[in-house]
């Protein structure tokens, strides 16, 4: 069994409630259960959601203490500010999907540079709520091959 962590990160905790014409109206819970009952097989899931940095990186860093495979991370406004986001990343081993649900580069010129994608194993844009299950895909193959 492989186990794939699945990060979102500010902000996202109000999925469903928050500018639903650009981010839908399927909630947290709603894609986290969605994700578990169609997830590949071989696959354990777990979620974590953090407003707070420090508390992403911390949770990050316990991937260095357990057997995690890979990460889907929706890095949310960090993707465009944090270095010390991507620096985390890039100290744990796992390979990362990079997902965002609306079409970044559509958006304001802020939400075109990302710190993490150049270090991502793949980046999904624009997809909705599907870019968590085909960055779950995508990290499916990569274990298999
Ligand atoms: C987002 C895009 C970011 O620019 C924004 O700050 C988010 C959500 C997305 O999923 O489209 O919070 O990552």
């Amino acid at each position: 069994m492989s186990k794939i962590l699945v990060l979102n990160g500010p902000n996202l905790n109000l999925l469903g409630l928050r500018e639903p014409d650009i981010y839908g109206t399927t909630t947290l819970q709603e894609l986290e259960n969605n994700l578990s009952a169609n997830a590949p097989s071989g696959i354990a899931l777990a979620f974590f959601q953090s407003n707070h940095e420090g508390q992403m990186i911390d949770r990050i860093h316990r991937v260095m203490d357990e057997p995690v495979d890979g990460i889907v991370i929706n890095p949310g406004a960090w993707t465009h500010t944090s270095v010390a986001l991507r620096d985390a990343l890039s100290a744990v081993a796992a390979p990362f999907v990079e997902v965002h649900i609306s079409n970044v580069h559509a958006r304001e010129p802020f939400r075109h540079h990302s710190h993490l994608s150049n270090i991502a194993l793949a980046v999904i844009v624009g997809c909705g709520m599907q870019g968590y299950t085909f960055a779950l895909e995508t990290l499916n193959q990569r274990l298999k091959s």
